[in-house]
């Protein structure tokens, strides 16, 4: 019997992509099952009970999901983040977790530059606003997603400085970005901050009054990585002792509407987190978990494991 493939994704890749992924599937002879849009947890526990392999996206593989995927061998989540997937049970259980990095990064980066323009220009309120050009721009990591970010922030004229302690200087070199060495002096020395850490035990929450405090006047901090990198009762205290501070975000925190009835004219939230949420990006990262899957169940290859 061929091996059933999960495709199991809350919040949908775009049509073609997910078609096209199906399609491979099928010509590597193998039987994807597409489960969609669901809002019961207990219908991602049905659709795993006999899958052998699963694409995800942000969706939460929890100790649950994992126990109840009896055939479970490889869970691939299609973009970079992996905080969703509890991959120390996933270990525990020899479940195979991989991710596609990069994939997606453009998209995200593309959606980091609109947020910018956004808070310059005043929400598009029609209030007078500003520009990037001649800004400076501090990337927060420069990781796949950071490294876009610099170059399109170069684009813009604006000047580029990055905070990477995992990284050698000639990475900032080849960016042509400044290196920062001191979390602090990234945060106090820029007009506009992005974001672009994971969420790990060591990030979460990370980003808090202490860090805030040091902000620039009138500085804007863009967060497209993750909610919960950000200590959101600190951020909310800091925006009420700083009426200068800006802040945008690929999703809402949990007391959106505290912030919204606060400061609703200097944040942004998207509805839903939707920096991947592009056709191209659907189809990277998607075609790249499918050809993933592929390789582990014809040929035994694992490629971009994340629980070694
Ligand atoms: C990622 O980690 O790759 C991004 O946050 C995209 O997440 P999504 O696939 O849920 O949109």
């Amino acid at each position: 019997m061929a091996d059933k493939v999960l495709i199991a994704t809350e919040k949908p890749f775009a049509e073609s992509a997910r078609n096209q992924m199906v399609k491979m599937f099928q010509e590597a002879g193998l039987q994807p099952v597409v489960l969609e849009k669901y809002t019961d947890p207990k219908d991602l526990l049905a659709a795993v009970s006999d899958a052998s392999a699963m694409v995800i996206r942000s969706d939460k593989v929890t100790r649950d999901v994992l126990e109840a995927g009896k055939n479970l061998k490889l869970v691939v989540r299609a973009g970079a983040g992996y905080d969703n997937v509890d991959c120390a049970s996933a270990k525990d259980r020899k479940v195979i977790v991989e991710n596609t990095p990069g994939q997606n990064a453009n998209a995200v980066a593309e959606l980091t530059m609109g947020m910018m323009i956004m808070i310059a220009r005043a929400k598009y309120s029609g209030k007078s606003g500003t520009e990037l050009k001649g800004k400076k721009l501090g990337v927060h990591a420069l990781g796949n997603i950071g490294k876009i970010v610099a170059s399109l922030g170069r684009a813009f004229g604006m000047e580029v400085c990055a905070f990477d302690p995992f990284l050698d200087q000639c990475i900032f070199d080849d960016c042509c970005v400044g290196c920062i060495t001191k979390i602090e002096d990234l945060y106090s020395s820029c007009d506009y901050v992005s974001v672009h850490i994971p969420a790990t035990p060591e990030t979460v929450k990370s980003i808090n009054y202490a860090l805030l405090s040091k902000m620039k006047k009138g500085a804007a901090l863009i967060n497209t990585a993750r909610a919960e990198i950000i200590h959101e009762e600190e951020l909310l205290k800091i925006m009420e002792d700083r009426p200068d501070l800006k802040y945008a975000s690929d999703i809402a925190p949990k007391n959106a509407a505290a912030f919204m009835e606060k400061f609703a004219d200097r944040i942004f939230f998207t509805p839903k987190k939707m920096g991947a949420q592009t056709a191209e990006a659907n189809t990277n990262a998607g075609l790249a978990a499918a050809q993933q899957i592929i390789a582990y169940l014809k040929e035994g290859k694992v490629l971009n494991q994340v629980n070694p």
